[in-house]
This record gives C-alpha cells, structure tokens and sequence, in this order.
C-alpha cells in the first residue's frame, strides 16, 4: 500500500517538473495547421487555404511556414488560389514572438490529384 503510494507521488511529481519545464522552454504554444476544405482528395485548381494557429496566446506572433523543410513567406493563412499537384508535400509552421519561438506543428500533407475540380 505505502509502497504505491510513494510511487504514485513520484509518478506526479516529475509528471509535475516535466509541466513546469515546458512551460519554461517558452509562452508559445504548439501551433496546428487546419486546410479549408477539409478532406483528403484535393483537385486541381482548387482553391485550398492553410491556417497555422495557436490555441490560445495569439496576439502579436509572426508566422514561419515550411514546405518540406524549405522555408516560405506568408501569415497566418497561407492561400493557394489553384491547387496543383505541385503544391504537393509535408507543411509545417511555427510561430514567433520577440525572441520566443514555439516547436513545430504537426506536419499537414497536402494531397492534390491531377483532375480538375467538378
Ligand atoms: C484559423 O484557425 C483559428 C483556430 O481554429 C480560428 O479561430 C480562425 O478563425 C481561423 N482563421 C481563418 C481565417 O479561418
Ligand atoms: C531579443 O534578442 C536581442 C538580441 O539578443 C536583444 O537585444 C533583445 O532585447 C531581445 N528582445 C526581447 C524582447 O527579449
């Protein structure tokens, strides 16, 4: 019984630190990118956009995009006016304040067949 107890406060105490820790690492949260339309079949010369954004936390913060690990310019929404399958590949963004970055998002993989939208 003791003996699960201890453990038990051990589990929570360095559930606890790893808290307090990432939380120091910086104030920015994680960003995700949702895509408009939402689905997995995009077609040609649809009109897509991206949006990196940030749960809470949000004012003031500059945006860093990536496509495969190639880095591009845009804000908050990144808009493809007509998909190909040439915008193909791994999107990433980040987000920066000041001298504070956040981690990465999760990537998104845009996914565009070569047939024009109905
Ligand atoms: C981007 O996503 C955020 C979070 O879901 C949402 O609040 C915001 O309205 C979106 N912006 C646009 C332009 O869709
Ligand atoms: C950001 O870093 C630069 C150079 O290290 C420093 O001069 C500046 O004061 C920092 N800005 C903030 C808001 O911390």
């Amino acid at each position: 019984m003791a003996r699960h107890e201890e453990l038990f406060i051990a589990v929570i105490t360095v559930l606890v630190c790893l808290v307090q820790e990432s939380k120091a690492d910086g104030n920015i949260p994680k960003p995700q990118i949702t895509q408009t339309p939402v689905g997995s079949v995009i077609y040609r010369n649809e009109k897509i956009t991206l949006n990196c954004s940030v749960p809470w936390n949000s004012l003031g913060l500059d945006y860093i995009w990536y496509k495969d690990a190639t880095l591009f310019n845009s804000n908050q929404i990144y808009t493809i006016d007509s998909a190909d399958p040439s915008r193909n590949g791994e999107y990433k963004c980040q987000v920066k304040r000041d001298n504070d970055t956040s981690e990465l998002s999760d990537p998104l993989t845009l996914s565009v067949v070569g047939k024009d939208v109905k």
